[in-house]
């Protein structure tokens, strides 16, 4: 979605400008064009030299300097662009656009562009949470613009609170989702389950399983990309909570269960990637098992609810499988017995690693072998899939 896309990329006078190097860095390497337009102040904190080299385009400081080889006509970058995005946006320069004024190179794109702004705000708190501040960023709420944080942690003035530019990843999120926008999934509701569910034994105990969550959280984020409205039902997992994606945070499979029934009711696809326990402990002890009460300790274990076999309506069913042996017709016979519309089978290999061999077999019969790669590729390989079936 990001390739070939020109990104105006708006610097401002605020500390974290260094990190927009890294945003640049990030963009030029997934393939974007990065046209950069730095504020007067900006120049103060980071050379525009330090961004010429990262994009290899010249990079634009000043309205007026129309016999310079940097020049540029001053509304081309806001008709050349795809999206722009202003990281770090400072206090003034927010201000500046609400009120609609354009009096310099950047505010002037941002007022004659018709592609969307994010805006990723970067300032001190006291600042952030001054009532006009506050008032600008609602008005450009209000006008479609996109806020991404500002986050909260250490500021400059050495206070704790929000004000700090968010990561770069969560900025590259954002981008990689306006500019998906009108994709394939564009108008679905996609509901992705993820990791490992957890069946508690005792209060600080549990049965789990090695389930990373990391299949489940790159076809949240493809889907997203796409253009999707995901929801995201996920088990405990160490992965970051992903941008643009409703997450909904479980623990037990029978929590699972429920989110999940809740989620679909207007769901086009169901996929259910997460590591649903079959079996849980019959009883939570109350307290922590003492290991001086007994030299044996017997588990008694119960079934978890079927989710994918249970949970059924008016929307696409999409099952994994992880098997140890014979991966295509214990596959297949998941796809016939949970009635489901499109399984991913994989060797239990895959668990917890970047990334995945599968085989794709959907309810025609049809097969399809794709070779080894990252899980952010598959994801994106099942979604081709999902989006050829919710069109037919
Ligand atoms: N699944 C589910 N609810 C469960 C167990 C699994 O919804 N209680 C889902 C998984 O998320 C996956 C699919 O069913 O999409 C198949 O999971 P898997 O564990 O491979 O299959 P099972 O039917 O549990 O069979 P087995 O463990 O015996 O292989």
């Amino acid at each position: 979605m990001m390739k070939g896309k020109t990104v105006v990329l708006g610097v401002t006078g605020s500390i974290a400008a260094y990190k927009a190097a890294e945003l640049a860095s990030q963009l030029v390497q997934v393939g974007t064009r990065v046209e950069v337009i730095m504020t007067e102040a900006a120049t103060q904190f980071i050379s525009p030299l330090t961004f010429r080299n990262i994009t290899g385009r010249p990079v634009v400081t000043r309205m007026f300097e129309l016999a310079s080889e940097y020049s540029v006509e001053h509304v081309a970058l806001a008709e050349a662009a795809d999206v722009v995005v202003i990281a770090p946006a400072t206090a003034n320069t927010i201000a500046k656009i609400a009120a609609g004024i354009a009096d310099d190179m950047l505010s002037c794109t941002v007022l004659a562009t018709k592609a969307p702004v994010i805006v990723a705000p970067a300032m001190d708190v006291n600042m952030y949470e001054n009532q006009v501040t506050q008032e600008n960023i609602a008005k450009l709420k209000a006008r479609g613009f996109v806020m991404v944080g500002p986050g909260y942690g250490r500021l400059a003035s050495g206070k704790m609170g929000l004000g700090r530019l968010v990561d770069i990843s969560e900025i590259m999120a954002a981008i990689s989702q306006v500019l998906g926008k009108s994709g394939d999934l564009h108008g679905k509701r996609i509901v992705v389950t993820a990791g490992g569910t957890q069946e508690p034994l005792d209060p600080v105990r549990c049965l789990t399983n090695r389930s990373s969550g990391k299949m489940g959280y790159a076809i949240a984020e493809a889907a997203r990309d796409r253009g999707a409205e995901v929801v995201l039902v996920t088990a405990p997992t160490a992965l970051p909570r992903p941008y643009g994606i409703d997450v909904v945070q479980v623990t037990t499979a029978q929590d699972m269960y429920e989110a999940v029934q809740k989620a679909v009711g207007k769901a086009d696809a169901l996929i259910m990637a997460a590591a649903v326990a079959d079996y849980r402990p019959k009883k939570m002890a109350e307290s922590k098992i003492k290991r001086e009460k007994a030299d044996k300790l017997v588990l008694e274990l119960e079934r978890t609810p079927d989710i994918l076999g249970e949970v059924r309506g008016n929307f696409l069913r999409v099952g994994f499988a992880a098997e140890s042996e014979e991966l295509v017709a214990n596959a297949k016979e998941k796809l016939r017995k949970k009635q489901l519309d499109l399984i991913v089978a994989n060797d239990v290999s895959a668990i917890g690693a970047e990334t995945n061999s599968v085989v794709l077999i959907d309810r025609t019969g049809s097969i399809d072998e794709l070779p080894t790669l990252p899980k952010r590729e598959v994801a994106d390989r099942i979604l081709d899939k999902v989006a050829s079936l919710l069109s037919s």
